[in-house]
């Protein structure tokens, strides 16, 4: 490392990498005509196209043009930005992060080498590496009052619901970050993000069993100082075995970043404001722990201990095909096939059984195993292009290695916070747009003011479980 130089960007670096950076605008390669006898207008629209090929059309004039505005609850068949991060092909079940195949990336890179790629758009060379990763080493530690906050959570606190309070914290703390002429700030504040994550993940961990907490050691990586930090023995020496570090590497390389998943929308609308980067991360965090999203993790898995055999995945399954519940882990909005993810997962469950042996989740492995099996002959399933996703066999590696469900989430996170940041720094290379859509009003309109003496003696009660409740304080009535 001597001789290094510290990985800062002279005005002009920063200034062609964020050229290289932005993702400008495709040229519109041509025009559909929309056209309505009945709203008598006929206009055209541009048509732009995507690298691989997809075709959008630029409805940005629709509504001068027409008076009409567009419809898509969820976001189904809408884009909001461009980007040059990840590309998905659902339908081949293809990841790209930068153009790089998921596979290659997990199976040649370091999380950190893949961290890099994603933030500064090229794979690093050795230098470049060991650089940025003592950038980051060096910086994974945190405030002590930030340690404090973790004090005020009770004992059985989720730890997301710590995490999106710490790392909103972090902007309280991360002050420089508050400018919002991004400029300068944008690179030290992805490797501020990168270095605390694990950092707040492991002293959620460690709090919430009362464990003291374990400082950065330069003598190992990133990933390491992540396992150690969570999992070292107050009275015994560290050591673990390099192939856990190893699939630790692919699921955070897994889960680096998605393109515009809800969690990284939400960034992205919340850095549209022009808050606070460390805030937006938290926001993103927030919208991840649903079960729809990164909690599936922890829903799968609860859904598999509760099957606890494969003789109950049939009538699993009809509760699903019921609609009484969801078969989590299962199903995608962009994958109408196998999510590459998943497929890199289930290989990596045969290497940590295979380092730990048969061990008592071995039930809950042959249940997954059965339950995908079982479902991808029923044509409930096929019809629906119902396949597993990334969520459906990473809570079986984490169980194996020690992580408790409460923080599989957790480890999403941490490997997704790359994701987001990367996302943020592309949305504010150029002042965004603040994101702000519109609806379709569906409620009342110009309703006659009634003064409150006047107002029909309806009952209507709201009653709410009170503190008082909680704590058993006796309220005088
Ligand atoms: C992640 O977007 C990303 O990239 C996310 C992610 C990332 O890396 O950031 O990949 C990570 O969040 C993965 C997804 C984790 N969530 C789950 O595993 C929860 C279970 N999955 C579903 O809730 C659902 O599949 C979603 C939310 C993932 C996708 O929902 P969509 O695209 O809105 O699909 P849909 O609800 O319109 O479903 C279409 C049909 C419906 O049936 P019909 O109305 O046609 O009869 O498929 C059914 C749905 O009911 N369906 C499921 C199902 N998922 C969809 N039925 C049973 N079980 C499921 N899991």
């Amino acid at each position: 490392m001597s001789g290094m130089r510290r990985l800062s960007l002279t005005k002009e670096e920063n200034c062609s990498l964020v050229n290289e950076l932005y993702a400008e605008e495709p040229k519109p390669s041509s025009g559909i005509t929309l056209s309505s006898k009945e709203l008598n207008f006929s206009v055209s629209l541009p048509l732009l196209q995507s690298n691989d090929g997809t075709r959008f059309i630029d409805i940005r004039k629709l509504t001068d043009l027409t008076g009409l505005y567009t419809y898509d609850p969820g976001f189904s068949c809408t884009s909001y930005c461009c980007s040059k991060i990840t590309h998905i092909d659902g339908a081949k079940g293809i990841l790209q992060y930068r153009g790089y195949d998921i596979h290659d990336l997990t199976e040649n890179c370091s999380y950190l080498e893949v961290c890099y790629l994603l933030i500064f758009g090229r794979l690093p060379s050795k230098e470049e590496l060991d650089c940025f990763e003592n950038e980051v080493l060096d910086e994974m530690f945190v405030h002590e009052k930030i340690k404090d906050l973790y004090k005020s959570f009770e004992k059985d606190a989720h730890p997301m619901a710590i995490m999106v309070g710490v790392v909103g914290a972090l902007s309280a703390f991360m002050r420089k970050a508050e400018e919002t002429n991004f400029e300068n700030q944008r690179f030290t504040t992805a490797v501020q993000i990168i270095s605390k994550m694990p950092v707040l993940a492991a002293i959620a961990f460690r709090t919430s069993r009362g464990l003291p907490l374990v400082e950065v050691d330069r003598k190992y990586g990133y990933v390491e100082n992540f396992l150690r930090m969570m999992f070292k023995s107050p009275t015994s020496e560290w050591t673990v075995d390099p192939k856990i570090i190893k699939i630790m590497e692919k699921l955070l390389i897994l889960h680096a970043d998605h393109e515009q998943n809800a969690s990284a929308c939400t960034v992205r609308i919340a850095s549209s404001s022009l808050a606070n980067p460390y805030v937006c991360i938290a926001a993103g965090i927030a919208s991840l722990w649903g079960p729809a999203h990164g909690g599936a993790s922890e829903a799968a898995i609860n859904s598999l201990e509760k099957m606890g055999s494969p003789e109950n995945i049939p009538s699993f399954l009809e509760s699903v095909k019921a609609k009484r519940e969801k078969l989590m882990g299962f199903g995608h909005r962009i994958y109408k096939s196998y999510d590459p993810r998943a497929d890199i997962v289930k290989k990596a469950v045969n290497d940590i059984t295979a380092l730990f042996g048969e061990t008592d989740d071995k039930d809950i492995l042959s249940v997954a195993l059965k339950l995908e099996e079982t479902a991808l002959k029923d044509k409930y399933f096929t019809d629906r292009k119902l396949f597993p996703n990334v969520d459906f066999y990473t809570g079986i590696i984490y169980k194996t290695i020690g992580i408790p469900k409460d923080m599989f989430t957790v480890m999403f996170a941490v490997g997704r916070a790359v994701g987001w940041i990367t996302q943020l720094n592309e949305s504010r290379i150029e002042q965004p747009k603040i994101g702000r859509p519109r609806q379709i009003y569906m409620g009342y309109l110009n309703r006659k003011f009634e003064p409150i003496e006047k107002r029909e003696k309806k009952k209507f009660e709201v009653v709410i479980p009170k503190h008082s409740e909680l704590f058993k304080i006796p309220f005088h009535k």
